[in-house]
């Protein structure tokens, strides 16, 4: 089924502009009076406030009418993604492949919803854990999380971002499955007394014991000469019979008087398609041109993509950015559902995606340049 496409709701225009509120109401909103913003009186801010609502509700409305079962390719929303979470079906999305902002590192332009500028650490874990419970609600029963993160110093001490991150979901209730490390070329650090980081975090949560993971689609090549000539054995020889003693257990095998073990079992005993993904990740960063000043390797967002979704399945992440995920999920045949807060980065994502397909949301259509971010 296809979605429909992405129709803007039409403007409105109400007497909302000419309407008058009472003294007792007038003295309460007075306090938020800012001739700066253009709030010169009690009923400039009460029309501010009831437009705020109104685009709300419209908000709203865009996202209960928003299912998944619709989508043709890809969905883009444009708001606060705990707002965006919170309307989002449950148990829709198989896999959450995600880099939030980081602590402190950032600005994105000054938006009051914006996560990574707040002064306490603790305030920041708070918060990405709540938009991570939301993700928790909407992801299926067998989904996963992958939290591409970094971290922050703090008076010449590391302040343990993406570890403070994973503790706390694992206390409310997440799986902590994975450590995995994004190895990447260093940038350069003004630093003589500690070593210079050329690594983030990649931290992987399942909402369940057991969960989707597809071991196959991200088997590494065999590096050792040993096991290539063990594979090259087994298969020469035609064995395809596991050996029946412990390969791995002189002690076992001498025991029940067994020889070792030869070359060819051992190959039986191995992937000739690869061996098991390491948790080392060795990914170069990317310049995307467009600008965005955090943009991820589509090469990481598409190993999670691979091992965390199969063709068909929605892949979702509520941090879009430029849409990166999105590349990558489009590129392995899945769909994908982004939330990003900053409108002029949605619709950078938009200018990536759409060359693979429709789109639903509430995508802003037309360049607004003022609201940049500061880079
Ligand atoms: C590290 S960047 C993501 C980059 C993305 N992975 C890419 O490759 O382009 C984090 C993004 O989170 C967005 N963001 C910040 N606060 C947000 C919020 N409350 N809701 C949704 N998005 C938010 C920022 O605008 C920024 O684009």
């Amino acid at each position: 089924m296809k979605a429909a496409p992405y129709e803007p709701l039409p403007e409105r225009k109400t007497a909302i502009l000419h309407f008058r509120v009472p003294a007792s109401v007038a003295a309460s909103l007075s306090q938020q009076i800012s001739p700066a913003a253009g709030l010169k009186s009690a009923n400039d801010v009460a029309r501010a406030l009831t437009m705020q609502a109104l685009a709300e509700r419209e908000r709203h409305q865009q996202l209960g009418a928003f299912n998944v079962y619709n989508l043709d390719r890809y969905a883009l929303f444009q708001g606060d993604a705990s707002r965006v979470l919170a309307n989002l079906p449950a148990r829709t999305f198989k896999t959450c492949i995600t880099s939030p902002p980081y602590w402190r590192q950032r600005n994105y332009g000054n938006h009051a919803d914006q996560i990574g500028q707040e002064t306490d650490p603790d305030q920041y874990i708070n918060r990405l854990a709540d938009i991570f419970m939301l993700v928790h609600r909407t992801l299926t029963n067998d989904g996963t999380l992958w939290v591409n993160i970094d971290d922050s110093y703090k008076n010449k001490e590391l302040v343990g971002i993406p570890w403070r991150l994973a503790l706390e979901l694992k206390r409310r209730g997440w799986y902590w499955r994975a450590e995995i490390v994004w190895a990447k070329a260093s940038t350069p650090e003004p630093v003589k007394d500690r070593p210079t980081r050329a690594h983030e975090a990649m931290l992987l949560f399942s909402k369940k014991p057991k969960y989707f993971y597809d071991y196959d689609a991200i088997l590494e090549p065999h590096d050792s000469e040993w096991a290539v000539d063990c594979i090259r054995k087994a298969q020469a020889s035609g064995l395809t019979e596991r050996p029946r003693t412990n390969p791995f257990s002189k002690d076992k095998r001498a025991v029940n008087g067994m020889r070792g073990i030869t070359r060819a079992e051992y190959g039986t005993l191995m992937n000739p398609n690869g061996k098991n993904r390491r948790d080392v990740w060795t990914i170069n960063a990317e310049k995307f041109r467009g600008a965005h000043s955090a943009v991820m390797p589509v090469a990481l967002a598409d190993v999670c993509v691979k091992a965390g979704s199969a063709v068909g399945d929605v892949v979702l992440d509520p941090f879009a950015g430029t849409g990166t995920t999105g590349v990558a999920a489009l590129a392995n045949g899945r769909r994908f559902v982004g939330i990003e807060l900053v409108p002029r980065f949605i619709r950078m994502a938009h200018g990536r995606l759409k060359e693979s397909g429709q789109t639903s949301g509430n995508l802003p259509d037309e360049p607004r340049p003022k609201d940049g971010a500061r880079r």
